[in-house]
């Protein structure tokens, strides 16, 4: 099997786990069905940033924290959300709707400060508007 292949069964497992990660058991079971060793399987799954071997909440929050973004006053958004949802990075609320995370560019520079919650992207961000941002995102995922 190729590594594509490898990475497509692990977002499909991820997607399926309620709290956004990829259990142990599951990538053992992955390696046994696709022959492919666990090392290699677990090598994959912490490589890449969109995957977590460790629970995580509903809702994945990932603020940029590059240069542009940077530059842009990142980091009074990044202290907004640890404000409002009472966490750190590498945190989940204790409601386990939102985990904190800290991310390399996303692909936004040219509407800095930037973030994404799941797949959604969020720019031109401002610290008045968070709090909206995960009502609106919360309230979502209740529907
Ligand atoms: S530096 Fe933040 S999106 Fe590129």
């Amino acid at each position: 099997m190729k590594q594509k292949s490898l990475i497509d069964d692990l977002h499909d497992i991820q997607e399926e786990e309620e709290k956004n990660y990829l259990p142990r058991n599951k990538m053992i079971k992955t390696a046994k069905t696709t022959r492919i060793s666990e090392a290699k399987v677990y090598g994959v799954s912490t490589f890449y940033t969109m995957f977590s071997v460790y629970p995580r909440g509903k809702h994945i929050i990932r603020v940029c924290r590059n240069l542009s973004c940077h530059l842009s006053d990142a980091e009074k958004i990044a202290e907004k959300l640890k404000e409002i949802l009472n966490v750190d990075f590498g945190e989940t609320t204790k409601d386990g709707e939102f985990t904190l995370e800290e991310s390399s560019c996303l692909g936004m520079c040219s509407v800095s400060p930037a973030m994404t919650i799941d797949d959604e992207p969020f720019g031109n961000l401002v610290p008045e508007n968070i709090s909206e941002i995960l009502r609106k995102i919360k309230e979502g995922s209740k529907k």
